[in-house]
């Protein structure tokens, strides 16, 4: 089933807290989710060993160059969802993980150099489609945004994106406390504890409008590619 690849080679775009949100909510709905930890730091193995992982989400963190394809695959042919975290340095699990992904998503947060960046990675997706000969969807994810303002420079952004046909998510990751929080406590945003971690409601509706959004874009792109 779709496969779900987080690149970005800006390190701390927000890859592993988008993949792990993503992965939480997937999993909160009842679906069987796998998470792929091919970042040698091993953030989401981390996170996964903390209480509280949803028993219908499983993390697989023995990946290297060699076995990356064969475990994406593996897994995607026995789990609803499959989502790579990938490290932010250049390695080659990233076109290798990239070459099947159904859809890649690029985080960035919202500044200009960090917006050079994921062009910078767009550029990477678009050469893996031309030597693997597969079609790869891709998206760009604003993390960790104000829910509050919105800058100028964000929507110069956007529209620079917009200008050079880069997909965009409508939704955006704000800058949470919560989203933080995950990784400090484990488990999920419905299972931290509001009296000590701030606005947890808001996280968990931005949180449920990116992967309902996610969801969507992957049944648009399967639609299109059976038409
Ligand atoms: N939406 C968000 N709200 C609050 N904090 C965030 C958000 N996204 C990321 N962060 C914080 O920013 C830091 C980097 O995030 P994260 O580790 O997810 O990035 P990454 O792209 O996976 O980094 P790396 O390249 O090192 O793998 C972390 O401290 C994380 O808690
Ligand atoms: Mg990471």
């Amino acid at each position: 089933m779709p496969t779900i690849v987080f690149a970005s080679p800006k390190g701390g775009a927000g890859k592993s807290t988008s993949a792990v949100l993503l992965a939480t909510e997937l999993a909160a709905g009842g679906a069987g989710v796998a998470i792929i930890d091919a970042d040698p730091n091993k953030p989401v193995s981390r996170w996964s060993k903390l209480p509280g992982r949803p028993a219908s989400l499983a993390v697989i963190d023995d990946v290297s160059e060699r076995t990356i394809i064969r475990t994406i695959e593996e897994q995607a042919a026995r789990t609803a969802f499959v989502i790579v975290d990938l490290e932010g340095t250049a390695s080659r699990m990233i076109p290798y993980a990239m070459s099947r992904a159904d859809l890649v998503i690029i985080p960035t947060r919202g500044s200009v150099l960090d917006a050079v960046e994921a062009v910078a990675a767009i550029r990477e997706v678009k050469q893996q489609e031309e030597a693997f000969r597969v079609s790869i969807p891709a998206a760009v994810l604003f993390t960790c945004t104000s829910a509050a303002i919105r800058p100028r420079t964000l929507s110069s952004i956007e529209a620079e994106f917009a200008a050079n046909n880069v997909p965009v998510l409508r939704t955006r990751l704000h800058d949470r406390d919560a989203f933080r929080a995950l990784f400090s406590f484990g488990g999920t945003l419905a299972g931290l504890d509001a009296a000590s971690v701030r606005n947890v409601p808001a996280a968990m509706e931005n949180a449920q409008a990116f992967a309902k959004e996610v969801v969507a874009v992957l049944r648009a792109n399967r639609k299109g590619a059976a038409a």
